[in-house]
């Protein structure tokens, strides 16, 4: 059997170690692909993991967002052929319908569910999505989570229309993904942040109005503001606890908020009252389906969309990534080179 490399956390005292490891290649199932695997990406979920050794087998293989080669396939394959270059779903078992609580444990990267930091990986023919031609791998990997939860919170969910507003959090993954897709059919983008370098990066990437958060707390009354005091119609929640409230008093009338983050922290409990005098909604979205993630190719394939690579670090140096993300210095995604 021929070995690879990959990762995989490791239990320690001390909590999880991301070590690499070398590794048999497993048969393939008569449905499945073999993907060599070109690059990844990091989440902010990435972190969640890695800091709750509990809630993960010992050896887990580390993320889920890569994109590759197909290099081998199985016998009954018949969508794919060796050479096509993919990208797999977040949720290898939702293809498409409605979400099931059971796909929850089947999540890449996760609980017991290995992921994709690995030189190469298998996946069922029906949990992968062809590449965009305008995308390099790197590119591409930057899109199964981030990039798929934007789509559905905004078009799949939210049927964002091109005269509306939206209001993202931060500068990372999932909201300059949001931002792009959002202006690329017209609609006017407010981001906030915690640094004023990123909010000029923002701007340059088609922001409406920017918002520091760290010097102006009050949000939510500056986006009030901008928008002759009706409030914006979409908001992608992404900061929780912390944001919840704002998001609540900045949602215009008949808006939608896409309950999405978690970055400072799980619980609490938001007075939601406020909502029902703005006739306003709460989106719960978890990432989203292999098929949404194809609606989101076509699209980005149509409006020639790049998303935002802020660094790139060798296999090798893995751990780097996780440290960049971690420090939160960066402005969109991070991926990794493999093999
Ligand atoms: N529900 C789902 O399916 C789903 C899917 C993807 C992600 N998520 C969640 O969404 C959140 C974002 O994920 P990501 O991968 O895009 O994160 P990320 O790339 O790590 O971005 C984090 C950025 O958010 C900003 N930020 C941090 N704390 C903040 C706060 N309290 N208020 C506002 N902004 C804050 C910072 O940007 P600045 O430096 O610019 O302020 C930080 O760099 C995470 O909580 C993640 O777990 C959920």
């Amino acid at each position: 059997m021929a070995l690879h490399q990959q990762y995989a956390l490791v239990r320690s005292e001390a909590g999880f170690n991301l070590e690499q490891q070398s590794q048999e290649l497993g048969a393939l199932h008569p449905r499945q692909l073999r993907i060599k695997v070109k690059a990844a990406s990091l989440n902010y979920r990435d972190l969640l993991t890695f800091n709750d050794p509990a809630g993960s087998k010992d050896g887990l293989v580390p993320l889920s967002d890569a994109a590759g080669e197909v290099v081998e396939i199985g016998s009954k394959v018949r969508k794919w052929k060796i050479g096509d270059r993919v990208s797999p779903g977040f949720f290898p078992a939702w293809t498409d319908g409605a979400f099931s609580q059971s796909h929850l444990s089947n999540a890449l990267g996760g609980g017991q569910t290995d992921g994709v930091l690995s030189e190469f990986i298998t996946a069922d023919e029906a949990a992968v999505v062809a590449i965009p031609d305008h995308l390099g791998f790197h590119e591409a990997a930057a899109l199964p989570c981030a990039g798929v939860t934007a789509w559905h919170a905004l078009f799949e969910r939210g049927k964002i229309q091109p005269e509306q507003t939206l209001l993202v959090q931060g500068t990372g993954g999932v909201a300059l993904l949001g931002l792009q897709l959002a202006t690329a059919i017209g609609a006017r983008v407010i981001v906030i942040s915690s640094s004023d370098e990123k909010l000029a990066r923002a701007k340059a990437l088609g922001a409406w109005q920017t918002i520091n958060y760290k010097s102006q707390p009050d949000w939510d009354q500056v986006a009030l503001e901008l928008t002759d005091d009706r409030g914006v119609d979409h908001i992608l929640e992404l900061g929780g606890p912390s944001t919840y409230d704002r998001s609540i008093a900045a949602i215009a009338p008949g808006g939608q908020i896409a309950q999405i983050g978690v970055l400072s922290g799980f619980g609490s409990r938001p007075d939601m009252t406020p909502l029902q005098f703005k006739n306003a909604a709460v989106n719960g979205i978890c990432v989203g389906s292999v098929a949404h993630y194809a609606n989101l190719n076509r699209f980005l394939r149509k409006r020639r969309i790049h998303p935002v690579i802020d660094a790139d670090i060798p296999f090798d140096n893995a751990g780097t990534a996780y440290e960049m993300l971690r420090s939160a210095g960066h402005f969109g995604k991070i991926t990794i080179s493999v093999g």
